[in-house]
């Protein structure tokens, strides 16, 4: 397990709005090493098990036709302490309870479209990147 790195993916929401390169920006000045990076579009099947933890949620149809409905950029970042001080750079998964100054304040509408996913454990970052990228995609 490898507590200095995440998993990030700019939703399709900050995409639409043209917010990718001011997101990736912040990222960076924040201090985290972009090791991996794509931009692509999720099938049906690849959202609803990235997802799957959420399949019995009310609003998982919803996030599923959310995160298919144009490209997201998925990115593995390496920084120390990485999933704790992305989830602080992020803020709340609502926005409305989200920190002044952070992505999610900035750019997200709504707790269903909320501009950016961080990995919430050392575990699920690890996950999560395997599920993006393979070893030859990351450069650490
Ligand atoms: P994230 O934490 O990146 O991954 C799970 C996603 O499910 C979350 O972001 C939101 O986009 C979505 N989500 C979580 N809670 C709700 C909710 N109450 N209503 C709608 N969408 C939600």
């Amino acid at each position: 397990m490898n507590s200095n790195r995440t998993f990030t993916m700019l939703k399709p929401d900050s995409i639409e709005q043209g917010y990718m390169l001011s997101i990736l920006n912040i990222i960076k000045e924040a201090g985290f090493k972009i090791i991996a990076l794509k931009y692509k579009k999720m099938t049906k099947e690849e959202a609803e098990q990235f997802y799957s933890v959420h399949s019995d949620k009310p609003f998982f149809k919803d996030l599923i036709q959310f995160m298919t409905r144009g490209p997201i950029v998925a990115a593995a970042l390496e920084k120390s302490n990485a999933v704790v001080d992305f989830r602080k750079l992020i803020g709340s998964t609502d926005p409305k309870e989200a920190k002044e100054g952070t992505i999610r304040k900035r750019y997200a509408k709504s707790i269903g479209e909320n501009a950016v996913h961080g990995s919430d454990s050392d575990e699920n970052a690890s996950m999560e990147i395997s599920f993006h990228f393979s070893d030859s995609e990351i450069f650490s």
